[in-house]
């Protein structure tokens, strides 16, 4: 039996059951793919450009990994990953890199990423999936790129629905707003509603108050993940001055950067604050594991979270694997994978819809093999 009990990659495949196989265009370090299995999609197949996703995909995820530009991939590389099964998902989130903060939120026309959405529509014309899914800012919806990509959907056949969602309000510890877009050839389809609404959104207390304490540039003994940056001497006064959900406003005068004080450095509240015990964390960026980059306190230990901390706050598996036993833990590598990856509990709420679907589909299912789907697909909750 393979490493975490997992089966052999790609013999998974049960006499008469439902099969649906699922491939994963950008995916990164596996958030996407890891939600999409967990809600029984037998993925097969994640697509990147980035050799340090290679290692955290394929050890947590049952899916091969292709080191490849989307923009050289044909609807040949993966068919393979999507035969012998009964439905085709296709899922993907394409970069954001676009909408640069740089920039201050503004697209750049000319940014060549734009086109991978567009290499995105033209397999899904290549291949045929059943269904699709993505995943992007909430910016995008306004996008040019985004309504030319769901009209070739939609001249394919298929149902479309997008909408902005709160990852908070779907089992994530983090408040988090993400555009989600499902795209069905089986029926009209819709994201389900909140499993965790407002009132009951899970809490950074409930998420992580029980890891190791930790003090700033330690490294957990028994996890390496872990690990709190170094503060300097100034930085360690601020962040005992700093109290949850609060800002650098709350500090004495001596210990505000020189930039907060200008005119125009008053307007950024939201950097070197603490996160807040009884609610949602702020969003994790890609540089989440830095005091002075956002909200990023502990809300009691005078430290910024650690690299395993941010990774449960995007509903990670706790045990989940970045880096080979053994290898040193590079945390901009690392914050990268883990601020750019979709939440693993978005993944599922993303294909429910198509899961109640599969059920609904007797004559499909009886002619397919008996209607027991593969995985947790079709089960009651
Ligand atoms: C937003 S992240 C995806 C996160 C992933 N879905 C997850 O849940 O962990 C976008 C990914 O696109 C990858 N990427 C950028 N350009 C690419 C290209 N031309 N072909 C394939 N992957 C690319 C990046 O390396 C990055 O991992």
């Amino acid at each position: 039996m393979p490493r975490n009990g997992r089966r052999q990659k790609g013999v998974n495949k049960k006499a008469n059951s439902i099969r649906v196989n699922g491939i994963d265009l950008f995916c990164g370090a596996g958030g996407l793919t890891k939600g999409l299995e967990d809600a029984g999609i037998n993925m097969t197949l994640g697509i990147d450009i980035d050799p340090a996703c290679e290692y955290p995909y394929t050890a947590n995820n049952e899916a091969e990994f292709l080191m490849k530009s989307v923009e050289d991939i044909s609807a040949d590389d993966f068919s393979e990953a999507l035969s012998e099964c009964d439905f085709k998902l296709m899922a993907g989130c394409a970069p954001c890199q676009p909408f640069s903060t740089y920039s201050q939120g503004k697209s750049d026309p000319t940014d060549e990423r734009w086109n991978l959405l567009s290499h995105f529509a033209r397999l899904v014309r290549e291949t045929q999936p059943d269904l699709v899914t993505m995943e992007n800012v909430p910016r995008f919806e306004k996008e040019s790129v985004f309504s030319d990509f769901v009209s070739t959907l939609r001249a394919e056949g298929f149902d479309v629905f997008h909408e902005v969602v709160n990852c908070a309000d779907y089992g994530v510890p983090q408040q988090r707003q993400r555009l989600v877009l499902l795209a069905s050839k089986l029926g009209p389809i819709k994201l389900i509603k909140p499993t965790t609404p407002e009132g009951e959104q899970v809490t950074v207390r409930e998420a992580i108050a029980d890891l190791p304490r930790l003090k700033a540039g330690q490294v957990c003994d028994a996890d390496p993940l872990h690990q709190a940056c170094e503060l300097s001497p100034l930085n360690l006064k601020r962040i005992r001055a700093s109290k949850p959900g609060g800002t650098w406003r709350d500090w004495d005068e001596e210990l505000i950067a020189a930039c907060h004080k200008k005119k125009t450095g008053k307007t950024y509240p939201s950097v070197y604050g603490r996160m807040v015990w009884d609610e949602p964390s702020p969003t994790m960026t890609t540089q989440f594991y830095g005091f002075g980059n956002g909200r990023f306190g502990h809300p009691k230990q005078n430290r910024a979270i650690s690299i395993r901390e941010g990774a449960i706050l995007q509903s990670f598996p706790r045990d989940y694997e970045f880096v080979r036993e053994g290898e040193p833990v590079y945390r901009k590598t690392i914050g990268r994978l883990i601020g750019n990856a979709v939440p693993v509990k978005l993944g599922k709420p993303s294909v429910k819809p198509s899961c109640a679907m599969f059920a609904k589909l007797p004559s499909l299912v009886g002619g397919l093999g008996g209607g027991r789907l593969v995985g947790r697909v079709g089960h009651k909750e």
